[in-house]
C-alpha cells in the first residue's frame, strides 16, 4: 500500500519572515499521520522553514537544484547544500522551469541522478500542454519525458521517487483535470514504469496529480487508485492546505 504524499509548491512566494508565519499558521491544520506532508519552498526560505517545522510532521523540499557537485556556477544551489540544510525532497522539472528557464530532459536527467546520489527524493514533474492534449499525444509526450528523465536510474531508486503529473493547462488556471483524466495519465505513467522497469517498481513509485488542486477536489482525486497525492501550488499558501492534507478526515 502506497502512502499518500501531499506537497505544497510555494513557487516564488513568501519572504523568510512570511514563510515562518505561514508555518505557524498551518502547523495544527496539516497534522495527518496517514500522509507524508512536504513544503517545497524557495531556497532562501529553506533554513528558517526547517527550523520552524522542527518537531512537526512536515518535511521540507526545495523547488530546484543544480546537478554539479560544487564550483563556479554562480547563483546555483547543490544537492549537498540542500541535504545539509535539512531538505528531504526536491522538485525537478516543474513545467515553469522547463518553460521559462529552458530546462530540457537531458539536464533534468542529470539533476534526478544527482539528487538521488545525495540522498534527496526527487519529485519529478511531467505534463502536457493543451495543444498536445488536443492533438492526442498526451501519453506519448509524457512517456518521452519519463523515459529521458529517468534514463540510467536504477529500479530501486525509481521505486522511492515521486512523480508529479501536472497538465500544464491546469496549473494556476483554476482548471483542474477531471478525475478521470488525471487517473488515466497517472495510470499511464505507472504502466510506463512497469514497462521500463518491472511491476514491483511501478507498484512502489508514488504518482501525484498537480494542477489547481483545492480543498473541494482533493478527496475525489486522491481516491483514485493511481493518484498517490498531490502537488499543490496556489492552495498551499492558505489555510485550505490543511483541508487538502486532511482530505480523508
Ligand atoms: P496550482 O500549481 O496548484 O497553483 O495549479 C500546481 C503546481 O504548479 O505545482
Amino acid at each position: 500500500m502506497r502512502k499518500k504524499i501531499i506537497a505544497g509548491n510555494w513557487k516564488m512566494n513568501m519572504t523568510p519572515s512570511q514563510a515562518v508565519a505561514l508555518c505557524a499558521e498551518l502547523k495544527d491544520l496539516v497534522k495527518n499521520d496517514d500522509v507524508d506532508v512536504v513544503y517545497c519552498v524557495p531556497a532562501i526560505d529553506i533554513v528558517p522553514v526547517v527550523n520552524a517545522l522542527k518537531g512537526t510532521n512536515v518535511k521540507v523540499g526545495a523547488e530546484n537544484m543544480y546537478f554539479e557537485e560544487k564550483g563556479a556556477y554562480t547563483g546555483e544551489i547543490s544537492a549537498a547544500m540542500l541535504k545539509d540544510a535539512g531538505v528531504e525532497y526536491v522538485i525537478i522539472g516543474h513545467s515553469e522551469r522547463r518553460d521559462y528557464f529552458k530546462e530540457d530532459d537531458a539536464l533534468l536527467n542529470k539533476k534526478v541522478k544527482k539528487a538521488i546520489e545525495a540522498g534527496l527524493t526527487p519529485i519529478l514533474c511531467c505534463g502536457e500542454t493543451l495543444e498536445q492534449r488536443e492533438m492526442g499525444i498526451t501519453m506519448d509526450w509524457i512517456r518521452m519525458q519519463i523515459k529521458s528523465d529517468l534514463a540510467g536510474v536504477a529500479a530501486a531508486d525509481v521505486a522511492k521517487l515521486v512523480i508529479a503529473y501536472e497538465p500544464i493547462w491546469a496549473i494556476g488556471t483554476g482548471k483542474t483535470a477531471t478525475t478521470a483524466q488525471a487517473e488515466e495519465v497517472c495510470g499511464g505513467i505507472r504502466a510506463c514504469i512497469a514497462e521500463i522497469y518491472d511491476k514491483a517498481t511501478a507498484d512502489a513509485v508514488r504518482i501525484q496529480y498537480g494542477g489547481s488542486v483545492n480543498a473541494g477536489n482533493a478527496a475525489e482525486l486522491f481516491a483514485e487508485k493511481d493518484i498517490d497525492g498531490g502537488l499543490v501550488g496556489g492552495a498551499s499558501l492558505k489555510a485550505d492546505f490543511g483541508k487538502i492534507v486532511c482530505y480523508n478526515k
